[in-house]
């Protein structure tokens, strides 16, 4: 895992964005794995800038998003699909044929979720998946115990995600309880990860991610085994780290080819 740490979120969204632009340069038809939540906002803005001013072209992009309530229509303020619509794709060149989000109308969800995961392998796979991390260190939206081998299923959130979720939402009472998520294996086989964490709300979560043991009591630990991950961090969610200097250090060594910034 490489752990990347900065001054603060702003500089790791710019720093992000950066990764995700050099990928969509490189491979100008790649497949992104996008997030919701409080934390890419700040990324997102930053590409549609890198799309205003200098050209970065999604017009051969394809993104899978990793999830959405079950019962919000893409209509709903609070759905998934409206949060991707007004914060990235509406900005940017993206065709939205070639943007998914799974469906939590779906009639059958489960259906909807073979669907999905049928989906990512026909588009050849995701080339970097982009993932907040939650309080309890869930990615998309894996509970704390769910398996780490899971496919894209359907997920009964957690009391504290929804606690967490519900400023944005207006109410805790009016939230869906359940969502579709890709599951840990289906996050797991992107080619490539990048996971932001911000704040001191995530410092335990970033911990046990980062140097707890792989478990499923924390769903981004999985993130260990991956041969590419990138966690990039702020001073605050790194703070409980016990090898932040090495971190440091490492970053520090780099070779020119391997920095981003
Ligand atoms: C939500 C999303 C996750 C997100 C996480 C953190 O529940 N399903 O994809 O990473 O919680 O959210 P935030 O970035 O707002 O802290």
């Amino acid at each position: 895992m490489e752990v990347l740490i900065r001054d603060n979120a702003e500089i790791g969204c710019v720093l992000g964005a950066k990764i995700i632009a050099r990928m969509v340069r490189e491979k100008p038809d790649a497949v992104l794995g996008l997030a919701t939540g409080r934390t890419p906002l700040r990324l997102y803005q930053e590409l549609i800038r890198m799309h205003r001013d200098e050209g970065l072209d999604f017009s051969h992009v394809t993104t899978f998003n990793l999830d959405e309530y079950v019962g919000l229509p893409a209509t709903h303020d609070q759905s998934y699909r409206y949060f991707m619509r007004e914060n990235l794709f509406r900005h940017v060149n993206i065709d939205l044929k070639r943007t998914h989000v799974p469906d939590g109308t779906a009639v059958d969800l489960h259906a909807e979720c073979r669907a999905y995961e049928k989906k990512i392998i026909d588009a050849g796979g995701i080339d970097l998946q982009l993932l907040g991390l939650g309080r309890n260190g869930h990615i998309g939206f894996n509970e704390p115990t769910g398996s780490l081998r899971s496919r894209t299923w359907v997920k009964i959130l957690s009391e504290q995600t929804l606690k967490d979720n519900s400023a944005v939402f207006g109410s805790f009472e009016g939230m869906p309880k359940h969502a579709l998520s890709m599951g840990i294996g289906t996050i797991i086989d992107a080619r490539r990860i990048l996971l932001l964490a911000f704040g001191p709300a995530k410092v335990r979560a970033v911990e046990h991610m980062v140097e707890g043991p792989l478990a499923a009591i924390c769903p981004g630990s999985a993130l260990q085994q991956h041969p590419r991950a990138t966690v990039i961090l702020d001073e605050n969610s790194a703070a409980g780290l016990h090898y932040a200097d090495h971190y440091r250090w490492v970053d520090s060594h780099k070779l020119p080819w391997q920095r981003y910034d």
